[in-house]
């Protein structure tokens, strides 16, 4: 009787078809696999339908009203039957990607049963520069770097390297092809950056440059092709050699401890004038001699001096008023010596026997 009562009624049956309506999308999207939305098919289509059953009722309103409620219910049907398919593709995709699914976590567990710790690490050579950033950014230093590419003018001329100045020898370059050939270059050193650091920023400057350099080395015990290099460039008002030789001897004893054995030997860079190699003892042989150190006992770290007044004309900082020193480091030979490694090389081949000592 009740039920004659709201059929009749229009309005009220388009309530029902929506109250209807909405409950099913409801079931559909809940079913959170493809077994799931198996199970509400026969809310879909057929005889159990509860929307189908309503269709029944249609007689029973008064006939013009009929063909707008016979819309209504055919637009719901509609609706479920969209809604029901879009899910079954949605819930396909996800059991095929569940399907393919690779779980890391097997084969990190499979590595730490071998290794003891399936962890990735940072290499070394990074540890190591951060932790030279960290010594000079506490003695007041700032951190900068520069382009890895970099022009003819910035990596010599501006050094005070001329095109057939014999020094350009000492830095065996890797060229790249480009329109105009020699022009543009993988930087040999860190040195470039001192001059990008000097043209960009107004003196006092206290800032160290770290990055990767390119030499058309044969690797060897203790060079490597691409390596990494440390730049130190101090300008000031009346900055002397002392100063150059307290800084490294700061840096290099907070990074290997106090007992290193150093020492400064003159040497020729075209851009310091005076200048210096600085030394320690090879760890690997304690100064006896070895096939790393070529039998001398010792081992260069990095080249340095008081910074020559061409470049500061280059760069554009009066010699008159400011000067100041600059050093450059192989950051790859300062770990090479701190873990006493014999061959510099073993730092590149991702030797995870070796790369997991560190
Ligand atoms: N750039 C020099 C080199 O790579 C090292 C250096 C840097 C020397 C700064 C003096 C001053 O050999």
């Amino acid at each position: 009787m009740q039920e004659k009562e709201l059929s009749d009624n229009p309005m009220d049956l388009i309530k029902n078809i929506e109250t209807v309506l909405n409950d099913t999308l409801e079931i559909i999207s809940k079913c959170f696999n493809e077994e799931e939305l198996k199970t509400v098919a026969p809310l879909v289509a057929g005889k159990h339908s509860p929307l189908i059953a309503l269709r029944s009722r249609l007689k029973d309103i008064e006939p013009n009203a009929r063909k707008e409620v016979g819309k209504v219910l055919t637009d719901a049907l509609e609706k479920v039957n969209e809604t029901f398919h879009a899910k079954g593709q949605e819930l396909a995709l996800l059991s095929e990607l569940n399907y393919e699914k690779v779980d890391l976590t097997q084969y990190v567990a499979s590595l730490n049963s071998i290794y003891g710790n399936g962890l990735g690490a940072l290499h070394p050579v990074t540890v190591a520069q951060g932790e030279l950033e960290d010594i000079f950014v506490a003695m007041g230093f700032s951190v900068m770097d520069g382009p890895e590419a970099e022009t003819d003018w910035y990596n010599f001329e501006a050094l005070n390297i001329p095109k057939d100045h014999p020094a350009r020898g000492m830095w065996d370059t890797f060229y790249l092809n480009t329109a105009q050939p020699e022009t543009i270059l993988m930087r040999a050193h860190t040195s470039p950056v001192q001059v990008r650091v000097m043209k960009t920023y107004e003196p006092p400057i206290y800032t160290v440059m770290p990055g990767r350099c390119f030499r058309r080395d044969t690797p060897d015990a203790r060079h490597l092709a691409i390596f990494h290099q440390i730049e130190g460039l101090v300008i000031d008002k009346d900055i002397n050699f002392g100063h150059l030789a307290g800084t490294i001897e700061k840096f290099t004893s907070s990074y290997f401890g106090p007992n290193i054995h150093a020492r400064l030997r003159p040497a020729y860079f075209p851009f310091t004038e005076p200048s210096a190699e600085f030394e320690i003892t090879c760890t690997i042989c304690s100064g006896d001699g070895c096939r790393t150190c070529s039998n001398t006992g010792w081992i260069e770290l990095g080249g340095c001096g008081m910074v020559d007044p061409e470049v500061f004309k280059a760069v554009g900082i009066d010699s008159e008023v400011w000067n100041g020193f600059a050093f450059g480091f192989g950051i790859d030979r300062l770990v090479q010596m701190k873990y006493s490694l014999s061959d510099m090389r073993d730092l590149t081949e991702n030797d995870l026997r070796i790369m997991l000592q560190f």
